[in-house]
């Protein structure tokens, strides 16, 4: 069946293989972005809408004008840092264009949607791997906003029956591996992109070499950005026959600090990371692992991509060709 979906966010970095994906798959997508964050040429498939989640009544004329089956709402600030620091941003983006976006929806009658949440939310994990059940206590404006969103859905669920799958990404990384789509972000604020880069030029801040971790440099969870958009596929069909609301937690189920990144970097790429270790930054908890076992048991989604060595290829391969690395 071909589905007509929107995309918020579709010119990001993961939107941007999302709506790649959708089209492979027969569907009719058409991405609304401002394009804050997002590209233009990173839009390679269906129709493209200019606008902001803040423009209501911009919104309210898309949704007039298309008859949607489902939304997949990536469009939102995303850096934990950033969020410390200037969270009138992240209240904005993520919680009032949230609000018109899923208030809009419900008012045009469209009652599937996907929603980008985040390991964020967890804060300081009690116990890792994190389950779906794991206390729930954010550490910075970011995830504050995610699961605030998380708990509009599971009202607008019980009162409204508007259904909708929360994911809680783990950190997204890779690319797509045909070398077209890729990581991109202005300014550059996530790990393997900037480690990528300090093979060639600069250096790459550690970020806090105190944490109670292993080798005292924070270990996270990364997940291959084809493996999220796999779950979002299998989270639209699963909404669209008719499955009930669900939140899940998504990644590889397996930890990577930042010092064993670096040296999965320099393995992969045989070059040296310019390293400067340097304070933790603000918002940052130690350990973030998924564990990922209810998605793979309701949805039956496993990562593809395992090993790190071939996630880090991948964005090797596009920042390569895309920043003369
Ligand atoms: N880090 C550095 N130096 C850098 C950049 C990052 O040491 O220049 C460290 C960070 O302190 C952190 C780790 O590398 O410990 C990963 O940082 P990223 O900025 O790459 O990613 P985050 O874990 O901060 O956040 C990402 C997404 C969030 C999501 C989170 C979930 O950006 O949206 O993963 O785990 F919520």
């Amino acid at each position: 069946m071909t589905l007509k979906v929107l995309v918020t966010g579709g010119g990001g970095y993961i939107g941007s293989h999302m709506i790649k994906m959708l089209a492979c798959n027969g569907h009719q997508v058409v991405t609304y972005d401002d394009l804050s964050t997002g590209f233009r040429d990173a839009i390679s498939a269906g129709e493209f809408i200019y606008g902001s989640l803040l423009n209501l009544s911009q919104l309210k004329e898309v949704f007039t004008n298309n008859k949607f089956d489902a939304v997949i709402h990536f469009a939102g600030s995303i850096a934990v840092g950033e969020s410390v620091l200037n969270p009138e941003k992240y209240y904005q983006n993520n919680v009032v264009g949230s609000l018109n976006l899923i208030n809009t929806m419900k008012a045009h009658k469209v009652d599937k949607l996907v929603f980008s949440s985040t390991a964020a939310i967890f804060g300081n994990p009690e116990y890792v791997p994190i389950d779906e059940l794991h206390p729930k206590n954010p550490i910075n404006p970011y995830g504050v906003t995610k699961l605030f969103i998380e708990q509009v859905l599971a009202d607008y669920d019980r009162a409204y029956n508007f259904r909708s799958v929360s994911l809680r990404y783990f950190n997204a990384a890779g690319a797509d591996p045909d070398g077209s789509l890729g990581e991109r972000h202005e300014p550059e604020t996530h790990l393997i992109p900037l480690a990528l880069r300090a093979t060639n030029s600069g250096q790459l801040k550690v970020f806090g070499i105190d944490y109670p971790t292993h080798d005292g440099t924070c270990v996270r969870d990364y997940i291959h950005v084809l493996d999220l958009c796999r779950a979002h596929m299998l989270s639209l069909d699963y909404l669209i026959s008719f499955g009930k609301s669900s939140v899940y937690n998504l990644g590889n189920g397996k930890g990577y600090s930042v010092n064993e990144i670096i040296k999965a970097i320099e393995r992969v790429t045989s070059k040296k990371v310019m390293v400067q270790y340097c304070d933790r930054r603000d918002g940052d908890p130690p350990t973030l692992i998924a564990d990922s076992k209810n998605i793979y048991l309701d949805l039956g989604w496993v990562p593809e991509f395992k090993k790190i060595d071939e996630i880090i290829e991948h964005a090797w391969n596009w920042e390569r060709k895309s920043f003369e690395v």
